[in-house]
């Protein structure tokens, strides 16, 4: 075994205004595979994350919403968290960048900027809402694309063609807050002077291993050459004031937000009694890696080592970037239905199938990946199921019912144990180089390698016999070594089926080692299965929970833009089309690990009976539904969700963040009557 590493791994921040997607999981998939690999190859690996809380974006979203920014930020923080907890991502710190630890680290970093002579204070020419009294970010102006003329464009590149400008270019610029024109006023900005940098950008970059795709940006944008950074935003902001200044001017969430990173392991230090200074200040013989989005590389590779070397701390060791994600080869978009979230998914699917797909997609490039979701229940169902799981499930009863549930003492073909355990060392290397497309080829080539053994030694006949032959132990126990050294090289994948499977062969734990020395002799606990094929509608189900008008998983009654405009006209032909019927809500329950999720038995009266699971477990209790009238979609096609069959939908009202509002008649109404 190499010397331990001391190893802090991050991922990047997701901004706290919305839900966790697909998109996202990319980077916490491949970020927990690589974190999961050091832990069992014996590294001490931390690995931190945090909500991006700060910015105009989520101050403006609270205030839709009518709550606080730090009301609003409080609750997707909650949600974030579970959901990757489903998704099986093993933090060992999630915080917030609205933090005290955070304000402590920006407020040092901003005085040795300052004290190092790196900050500079000038006056900028900016957009201005008038009506509503702030300072424009270009995303919040929109008009005509000075290029090709296209309407509605945003302020800092359309859509259309793919032009850049500046938002003066834009034809009738208009704010997207109120419609008023912006006008161009004046204020006072603090400047990061990156230009002073290069030269030790420059060194950083040759110093540690990037990605080739990653140098040749930062070739680039050295080639273009560097400019100051504005660091500096104006009130109205929700973010963190900028100290010892009389105007009142607020950090860039840009600024705070790498440094969101220091301020989780911070955090987590002063929990556990680590030693911060030993991972990041200068001279830290550690390793620190932060895993990013290809759209991201410009504040990681220029920014963020920048202002690290000022203000004394180490520079990062490498930034792994990666590529977008594509449903069925297209964008994610709400308006394709192409727009998956992490709770969506996980009300379909098991979180395994997602991290090992992925697997089978991810390389160390910064190429897009593409969630198709054919090759999806192809692979799960061929290779995770019908080639590993298929090992254990030929071989476990075989023991059970005839070798009294113990492994034998000596293994039938020690040659394709050994064969197995030499690959140990190329999959490490894959794992390590991000290659995990590489590490499962290797590992599902070996699990064709123990099935083909199996075919030949068929000890499901010898089984047959009466008695069987004694060697019929010694061929499962071969087969379910393997599959334990499988088990083991696919731990960073699928953990908890490595849980499962360790539970089975009655061990309490294991590292990349083990998969060397065989388990012999051992008793086996029953063996259950560990999973079940992807049918074809577990997959179409998923594709309509991506539709938006089922976005929030009840009944939304609503248009993907809000209340501010409404869905194109249908005649009364396609309404009627509808069959909208009362109904008594006569049980309500809640649905075990569907954290948004109320299974409702409903009576329609002379139209029958029907169980919905509906999303609206935020916004009430159970028992409280149980005796009420509401409206049910009776005619909607029955999805399949992985919590059971949905036989329709109930109706509710509701905007992200003001809450779920089950619609019902007036008295009088009763089960089974149509709504016209
Ligand atoms: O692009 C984003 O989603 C940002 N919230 C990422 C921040 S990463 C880091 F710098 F904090
Ligand atoms: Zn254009």
């Amino acid at each position: 075994m190499s010397k331990p590493r001391n190893i802090l791994v991050t991922s990047a921040l997701p901004y706290a205004n919305g839900p966790i997607h697909l998109g996202h999981l990319v980077e916490y998939v491949q970020t927990d595979i690589w974190v999961r690999f050091q832990r069992l190859r014996g590294h001490s690996c931390y690995y931190v994350c945090a909500d991006d809380a700060h910015g105009t974006p989520i101050m403006l979203c609270a205030e839709r919403d009518g709550v606080t920014p730090e009301q609003l930020i409080e609750r997707i923080g909650r949600e974030h968290r579970a959901d990757f907890a489903d998704f099986l991502i093993g933090f060992d710190n999630y915080h917030s960048t609205h933090s005290p630890e955070n304000r402590q680290l920006c407020e040092e970093i901003y005085q040795k900027l300052c004290a190092a002579g790196f900050v500079e204070k000038r006056g900028v020419q900016q957009a201005y809402d008038p009506e509503r009294g702030i300072f424009l970010p270009d995303r919040y102006i929109r008009g005509r694309c000075p290029r090709c003329a296209a309407e509605d464009q945003y302020g800092d590149s359309c859509e259309a063609c793919g032009a850049t400008y500046a938002p003066t270019e834009l034809g009738e610029p208009r704010s997207v807050l109120s419609g008023a024109r912006p006008e161009q006023r004046e204020s006072e900005h603090y400047f990061f002077r990156l230009p002073l940098l290069e030269g030790v950008l420059r060194k950083w970059m040759h110093s540690g291993s990037l990605q080739s795709e990653v140098l040749n940006k930062l070739e680039e944008w050295f080639q273009a050459g560097l400019r100051d950074w504005d660091i500096s935003r104006d009130a109205p902001y929700f973010g963190f004031r900028i100290p010892n200044i009389s105007e009142e001017k607020y950090f860039y969430v840009w600024l705070d937000a790498p440094i969101g990173y220091l301020a989780s392991f911070l955090n987590l230090c002063q929990r556990r009694g680590l030693d911060f200074d030993a991972y990041c200040r200068r001279g830290a013989d550690t390793e620190l890696y932060h895993f990013i989005g290809k759209d991201i590389i410009y504040f990681h590779g220029l920014f963020w080592p920048a202002m690290l070397h000022v203000a004394g701390y180490r520079k990062p060791s490498a930034v792994f970037a990666h590529g977008f994600l594509t449903i069925n080869g297209q964008k994610m978009s709400k308006t394709r239905g192409t727009f998956l979230t992490a709770r969506a998914y996980l009300e379909h699917l098991h979180p395994e199938y997602l991290r090992y797909y992925l697997g089978c997609r991810l390389d160390a490039g910064v190429d897009d990946i593409d969630f198709n979701l054919k090759d999806f229940q192809l692979r799960v169902n061929s290779d995770l199921i019908g080639k590993f799981v298929n090992i254990a499930s030929r071989c476990a009863l075989l023991l059970q019912r005839h070798c009294g549930g113990r492994l034998a003492e000596r293994l039938d073909e020690p040659g394709l144990f050994q064969e197995t355990a030499v690959a140990a060392d190329p999959i490490a290397e894959a794992y390590e180089a991000r290659d995990y497309a590489r590490a499962l080829r290797t590992v599902m080539a070996l699990a064709d390698r123990v099935n083909q053994y199996l075919a030949r030694r068929r000890p499901w006949e010898l089984a047959r016999r009466d008695p069987p032959p004694s060697e019929l132990q010694e061929i499962c126990s071969t087969g379910l070594n393997c599959f334990r050294q499988l088990a083991i090289y696919l731990e960073p994948v699928l953990p908890a089926t490595a849980e499962r499977v360790r539970r089975f062969l009655g061990v309490s734990g294991w590292s990349w080692e083990d998969a060397a020395r065989p388990q012999l002799g051992s008793a086996i606990q029953p063996y259950k299965p560990l999973h079940t094929r992807v049918a074809a509608p577990d997959v179409s189900a998923l594709l309509q929970a991506s539709a938006p008008a089922q976005a929030p998983a009840a009944a939304p009654v609503r248009s993907e833009q809000g209340t501010g405009s409404v869905a194109p006209v249908i005649d009364i032909k396609e309404f009627a089309r509808l069959d909208l019927r009362v109904a008594r809500i006569t049980r309500a329950q809640n649905v075990p690990k569907a954290d948004r999720l109320l299974r409702l038995e409903l009576d329609l009266g002379e139209a029958g009976r029907r169980v919905v699971l509906a999303g609206i477990r935020g916004a009430y209790q159970a028992e409280e539904l149980e005796g009420r009238l509401t409206i049910l979609v009776a005619n909607l096609e029955p999805r399949k969700m992985r919590f059971g069959l949905s036989e329709g939908m109930v109706l509710a009202a509701g905007e992200d963040g003001e809450g779920i509002f089950l619609l019902s008649p007036d008295q009088g109404a009763r089960p089974g009557m149509q709504v016209r």
